[in-house]
């Protein structure tokens, strides 16, 4: 099982749809079993797959101990792939009920997702080195980071591969590779930007 963390420190990188789209690839033309976890409380790619996150659980009561995975796992309409939705409850969940008090709060995650009967996990992330950022590569074994071809994008690389190997350190999770969407191919700065990644 193969658990990837889709992630980068800022919005608008194309990681929801990358989740998506890698997901569904994975589970369509490759006959894969897929399990999406949206991990970031805006909740887009629960809504992207058709389901209204004020009326689903996301992943946070089985962070808190208060359900099983089962209970908030939901088939989609793309055949081998299911999801665990996000809801605004994800927002702040470590300062909350039993996390709160945990230490190792930020293992949580990679405890419940060990042994799943699934050949990969992608979690989509929040655009920033939060809590749930944190966790989610703490709990993978690869970080697919997302960029696009603008100046903080790439600045931004430079902070979160900081912040992953200083994770992979201590967890083992390994940069699979950056995703450059958005990429112009008249851009001016084109060459500096493919020689920071
Ligand atoms: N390769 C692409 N080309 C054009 N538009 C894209 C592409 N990838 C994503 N988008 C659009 O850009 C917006 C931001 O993408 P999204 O996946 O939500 O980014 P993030 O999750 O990093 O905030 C969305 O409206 C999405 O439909
Ligand atoms: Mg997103």
């Amino acid at each position: 099982m193969q658990i990837i963390s889709v992630s980068s420190f800022k919005g608008g990188t194309a990681k929801t749809s990358t989740s998506l789209h890698l997901g569904s690839a994975l589970a369509l033309f490759h006959q894969k079993k897929v399990l999406l976890i949206d991990f970031d409380a805006q909740a887009n790619l629960t809504t992207g797959l058709g389901f209204d996150p004020d009326e689903q659980d996301s992943i946070a009561p089985v962070l808190q101990g208060e359900k099983t995975l089962q209970e908030v796992i939901l088939t989609t309409c793309v055949p081998g792939m299911h999801i665990i939705p996000a809801d605004t409850w994800l927002e702040r969940v470590e300062v909350s009920g039993a996390l709160a008090a945990d230490r190792y709060s930020h293992e949580r995650l990679k405890e419940i997702l060990r042994e799943l009967p699934y050949d990969f996990i992608l979690i989509d992330t929040p655009p920033s080195l939060c809590w749930l950022t944190e966790s989610s590569l703490i709990a993978s074994n690869h970080s697919l980071v997302c960029a696009t071809p603008e100046f903080y994008s790439v600045k931004g690389l430079q902070r979160l591969s900081l912040f992953i190997n200083n994770i992979s350190e201590r967890h083992g999770t390994k940069i699979l590779g950056v995703s450059l969407s958005f990429w112009n191919p008249r851009g001016k700065s084109n060459d500096a930007f493919l020689k920071v990644i």
